[in-house]
């Protein structure tokens, strides 16, 4: 046996125990000590039924991640769940929390299965990019239909221990510490009130229609469906000898385990965690019990929404009464929108607007733990706001900025304790996107910063640590490669084009359609706000300027890049054309075709170079902290794992090359930066980068 398995008897009948803390994952010292204990318990004639169960917060919530790449150490689970199947003594398997992945096909390997009310049940692999390696394919056919097999192992959801007793999945519904419930079990499992099957010994009758369906629809999916479509395969090797199935799985979950979709997924998970690792993690979070927002607009209403949502109380102050009456409006829609969504329950949705406070005295947020300001995007605006919160709220609470872009350290110059100022940068719409950019200013305190992470987590959004700068992590970089796209405009590649090549890529929408979408006043004002900033040297294209000086903002006015038309569709909007051609005259530009490829390549060149001096600036903590804000804020291809995990895959020498040849066309932008050369030159890489910090 191991540290982590434990056997305990009970006259005839025993427990297995796994406790592998933090969510018992089916490392090599589990797997050698389930297979210990079972040695063990075949071997004692007395044990007459054994029951498998864990300590801490789960049952076993898959396969060891960590281990995933390295050299497999014997016993592997799909031999330990072999091993389960044929034990001579009935196994009872007590699920609790979540038993996901290798968990479930541990559990289904077992004689009988018995949820505790509350837990849930998954085959979550492809989120991973990869598929059910230790039988999962192959047994959960046996108990559940096939729809319901297609839609777990494919979709990767799990689902409620009720649901999982409706399909088949478990035999039972206990209440109940799992220790207790454990011995209950074997109990019953040894006279035979809960009956006892081998799962591979059950008929399994896929649906032929059913499965040609699934086929078609990832088959549509070009290489979105690759990760699911592998996992059908599997699932079809059901209807072979069991033998035959399952080292049919066994091949293919190798093969996606050297998938790029693996790579990048496995990447995302971790990146997901990391960002928590800061400086201040050990410092203890202020107490948020009431929090206030400033604004009650697009952003206000969102992180309002989102905070009420955890079940903190909010005050929202605004300006004039008919903007008190939007901002309720907006912000009861957007809990309505939760109640249609599922997210609340009708019951909670009046005690959660309950919790909902809106005016315009700024004195109510006398006594609030937390304030965040969303006015508008001005320093004059922000500084208004911040002496009058200096001036009205208690010691210690903290004062936030939603700000886009401004700098930290100068709003907090407008208050008298710049301890308490911290940047908490939401993104659009705020209750739904899961990033938040925690933006640390000069004299911001520790424990402010590990407030934000703490919200953060009860938000159930994903925190990043960034620096001051323009723009901080997120909107720094996108402000630098969202030109490369005008300049290819510029230069003859048709926008259209560009949109649809970075769909191609993996992009949920082109640059130009999310322009449009969001409006393009946004932009305007930003480059407005910009323009005395703007080096000499750095290119400008006047095009989305002309677009809004005729009065088109994109999609709230019905024309922009695109016009929309009422039947949902859109078409090129004929004016860009002149505005283009115009501009390539009075600037003597040639215009030449492009390549898809090249317009990929020079795209995400432009933002690995700017997130690449993002790290070399101490704006981001490691390089996995700006692919959390790409996977989490900007919509980036899950399964490419960010931009400087795809960054790793093309090599730097790769792309100083392409930087290179850029750059003879406009080498104001297309700068090496200094660490990307030195990865080219002494052969080291992010993902090396991540290591060290
Ligand atoms: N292997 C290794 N480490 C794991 C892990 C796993 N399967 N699952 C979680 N962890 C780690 C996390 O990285 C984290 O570590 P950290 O504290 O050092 O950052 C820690 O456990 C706690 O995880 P969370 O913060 O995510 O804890 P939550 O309570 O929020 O969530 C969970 C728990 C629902 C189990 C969630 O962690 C999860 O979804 N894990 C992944 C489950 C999964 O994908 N399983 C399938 C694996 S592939 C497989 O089984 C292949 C098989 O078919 C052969
Ligand atoms: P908005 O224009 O939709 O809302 C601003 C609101 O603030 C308005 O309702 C206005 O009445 C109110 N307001 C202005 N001055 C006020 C004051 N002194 N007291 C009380 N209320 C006041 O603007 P939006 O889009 O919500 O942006 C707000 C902030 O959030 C800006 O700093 C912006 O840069 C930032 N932000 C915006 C994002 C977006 O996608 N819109 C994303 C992330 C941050």
């Amino acid at each position: 046996m191991t540290e982590v398995v434990t056997i305990q008897k009970f006259d005839d009948i025993a427990t297995i125990c796994i406790d592998n803390p933090p969510v018992n994952a089916a490392g090599h010292a589990m797997r050698k000590g389930v297979v210990d204990a079972l040695d063990t318990l075949e071997a004692d004639p007395a044990v007459k039924a054994i029951a498998l169960y864990c300590a801490g917060r789960t049952f076993v919530a898959g396969a060891d991640i960590r281990e995933f790449g390295k050299p497999s150490q014997p016993p592997v689970l799909p031999d330990v769940c072999n091993r389960l199947e044929a034990s001579s003594k009935p196994i009872v398997a007590i699920l609790h929390g979540t038993a996901l992945g290798g968990g479930l096909e541990v559990a289904l390997c077992c004689h009988a299965r018995v949820g505790i009310t509350g837990s849930k049940v998954g085959l979550p692999e492809v989120n991973l990019g990869l598929l059910p390696g230790s039988g999962g394919t192959i047994r959960l056919p046996r108990v559940a239909d096939t729809a319901t097999t297609i839609k777990m192992i494919t979709g990767g959801a799990p689902i409620s221990a009720e649901d999982a007793l409706k399909h088949g999945i478990i035999d039972r519904l206990e209440d109940g510490d799992p220790a207790q419930v454990a011995v209950a079990m074997a109990k019953e499992l040894r006279d035979g009130k809960l009956k006892a099957r081998v799962t591979r010994d059950l008929l399994v009758n896929l649906s032929a229609d059913k499965m040609s369906a699934a086929r078609s629809k990832f088959e549509a999916l070009g290489s979105k469906g690759v990760v699911a479509l592998r996992a059908l395969r599997a699932i079809e090797g059901a209807t072979k000898l069991v033998n035959e199935g399952l080292a049919a799985e066994r091949a293919l979950f190798i093969e996606a385990l050297a998938s790029d979709e693996h790579h990048g997924l496995k990447h995302a998970f971790f990146a997901e965690r990391a960002v928590a690792n800061i400086p201040e993690a050990k410092e203890p979070p202020r107490e948020i019990k009431t929090a206030g927002v400033i604004g009650g607009g697009t952003m206000g209403s969102g992180i309002a929404t989102s905070m009420l949502l955890a079940g903190i109380p909010v005050t929202v102050i605004e300006m004039a009464e008919d903007r008190v009456a939007f901002a309720v409006k907006t912000i009861t829609g957007n809990l309505q929108g939760a109640v249609k969504r599922g997210k609340l329950s009708q019951q909670a949705f009046d005690a959660t607007v309950a919790k909902l406070t809106v005016t315009t005295d700024m004195n109510s947020l006398s006594d609030v733990d937390l304030v965040i300001e969303a006015v508008f995007e001005s320093m004059e605006v922000k500084h208004e706001v911040f002496a009058k919160l200096d001036a009205v709220c208690k010691t210690g609470a903290i004062l936030a900025s939603n700000t886009s872009y401004l700098n930290i350290d100068e709003i907090a110059k407008a208050v008298t304790r710049p301890q308490d100022v911290i940047g908490l940068h939401f993104f659009s719409p705020a209750h739904v996107m899961r990033l938040l950019e925690v933006v640390v200013a000069g004299k911001t305190a520790p424990d402010v910063v590990a407030t934000g992470f703490a919200l953060a987590k009860r938000l159930r959004k994903v925190a990043v640590r960034a620096g001051v700068c323009d723009g901080f992590i997120g909107n720094r970089i996108l402000a630098h490669y969202a030109r490369s796209t005008g300049y290819m405009m510029m230069d003859g590649a048709d926008y259209e084009q560009i949109d649809n090549a970075l769909v191609g890529f993996g992009a949920a929408m082109g640059p130009f359609t999310v322009g449009d979408l969001s409006g393009l006043d946004i932009g305007w004002a930003e480059r407005k706000r910009r323009a005395p900033l703007r080096p000499a040297e750095e290119r400008y294209v006047g095009v989305a300027d002309k677009i809004c000086e005729a009065g088109d903002f994109g999609r709230k006015t019905g024309k922009g890049y695109y016009v929309y038309w009422p039947d949902g569709s859109k078409t090129k909007n004929p004016d860009v054309a002149q505005f283009i051609a115009d501009e390539q005259a009075e600037r003597g530009i040639t215009p030449r075709s492009f390549t898809d490829k090249e317009i990929v390549d020079r795209y995400i060149t432009a933002m690995i170079v700017e997130c690449a001096r993002v790290v070399e600036e101490g704006i981001a903590l490691r390089p996995i902290d700006v692919d959390a804000v790409f996977l989490f804020g900007y919509g980036f291809p899950r399964h490419r794992g960010g931009p400087l995990c795809y960054a790793d895959k093309i090599g730097a020498q790769t792309l100083v090359a392409r930087i290179n040849t850029y750059a003879k066309d406009d080498a104001y932008y297309w700068r090496v930066p200094a660490m990307l050369q030195k990865m080219a030159d002494d052969g080291t890489t992010f993902a090396d980068l991540n290591k060290e910090r």
